[in-house]
């Protein structure tokens, strides 16, 4: 009889199980036990009021309608929250259990094992898992700063490339975390001219403090391209992660042909709560106030952030979008070198390495943080900071 190996010998190569960050400092509390935590993305736990119970009451009683795209009604809502933006209608979307659930339809549905995708980098870091889990390996193109973010165009592979490797879609994440990079007309352009679908990630399209004309609505874009897919949720659009919704938008000559095999997908997993999809409509009525108070909160955090570090050697990056600061720290140390200081003096941060920054010492902070806290954290890394520039 043949032995089943000692574990872990008997898991798939699929996922890396190991901890991500094994060498992250951890922060040292404060005399008085507080740790300046600057890294809290969960707008609740950031005390900014979100969601009202209102949605759940009065829920229809109704006998479960297991629709694989997702609840009619629940989309009908969608497409008319969506609308304002570009003709969308309820049949080009498809319901998930999240963002992340559809990221992962997706590579199941366009990619065999072995096959890749293009993403950005500095990316989502999940992505890399997302991919792994479904055996399918990540190519990536480089966004750049100088003064802003870019898409660098000559970091693109070309039409050989593509085909050598085996690329099914590349993906945009747009606004991205966390640069706040929007991509531009152009730069979306320039994937979709990849010939291959394309993904637009817009979960923090909401939040999008400055927009410029050059900007394109990936919904607007989708109307005359072959295949797009637009994914968000109301994790952040409704600051409601725990609520398990997100949706994927699909546009283009190919889109009808497409949902229909995507379809096949969902229906094997029916993953959404009928309670929320039924709620979806009562929700989507506050998103709107919900949405106002967290951008306020950017937008304060934004100025206080530039207020403390004036005349520092740390450079903000200029806040455009989403939920994230970065913070670039002078060349004098290395970033693990700071973050260990940080870590010293209470404060918590997020390393650049994890998202990949092409910068050689930076960290990120979350845009979120209770104004108080992060005045307090960053006086201190300020404090860090001026001690080890200080002539
Ligand atoms: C760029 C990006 N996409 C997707 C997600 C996840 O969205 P969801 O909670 O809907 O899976 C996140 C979460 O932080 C994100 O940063």
């Amino acid at each position: 009889v043949a032995t089943i190996p000692k574990f872990p010998g008997y898991l798939s190569r699929r996922g890396r199980f190991e901890p991500k960050d094994p060498s992250a400092a951890l922060p040292t509390a404060l005399p008085s036990g507080l740790v300046l935590d600057l890294t809290v993305t969960q707008p609740e736990r950031a005390q900014l009021s979100c969601l009202g119970p209102q949605w759940l009451s009065g829920l229809p009683s109704a006998p479960y309608d297991a629709d694989p795209r997702g609840l009619g009604s629940a989309r009908g809502a969608l497409a008319r929250y969506l609308s304002p933006r570009a003709a969308v209608s309820a049949e080009q979307l498809l319901l998930t259990a999240s963002t992340s659930e559809a990221y992962a339809y997706l590579l199941l549905l366009l990619c065999d094992p072995g096959d890749s995708i293009l993403v950005p980098t500095p990316g989502y870091p999940l992505l890399d898992d997302l991919a792994q889990l479904c055996g399918v390996r990540l190519l990536r193109y480089r966004l750049r700063y100088d003064g802003a973010w870019f898409m660098d165009t000559t970091s693109l592979p070309d039409r050989a490339q593509m085909l050598a490797q085996r690329v099914r879609f590349v993906v945009a994440i747009s606004p991205h975390n966390p640069t706040g990079h929007v991509m531009s007309g152009a730069e979306l352009r320039a994937l979709l001219a990849l010939g291959v679908p394309l993904v637009v990630d817009e979960v923090f399209e909401p939040y999008v403090l400055k927009r410029y004309e050059t900007d394109l609505d990936p919904l607007v874009l989708g109307n005359e391209a072959p295949l797009v897919l637009t994914l968000s949720g109301l994790s952040k659009s409704a600051g409601a992660p725990g609520l398990k919704l997100g949706w994927l938008c699909a546009q283009g000559g190919q889109a009808s042909a497409f949902l229909s095999e995507l379809e096949y997908v969902s229906d094997a997993f029916l993953s959404v709560n009928q309670l929320v999809a039924q709620g979806l409509p009562q929700i989507l009525t506050q998103v709107s106030a919900i949405q106002a108070r967290i951008r306020a909160r950017l937008m304060l955090n934004a100025d206080l952030v530039s207020e403390v570090f004036f005349g520092s050697a740390v450079t903000v990056l200029p806040l455009r979008a989403g939920w994230s600061i970065v913070l670039r720290l002078p060349d004098v140390l290395a970033e693990e070198t700071w973050l260990q200081l940080f870590a010293a003096a209470g404060v918590s941060v997020q390393a650049g390495r994890l998202f990949d920054l092409p910068l050689s010492s930076s960290v990120v902070v979350s845009a979120l943080t209770v104004p108080d806290m992060l005045q307090a954290g960053l006086e201190k890394i300020r404090a860090v900071v001026d001690a080890e520039t200080a002539t």
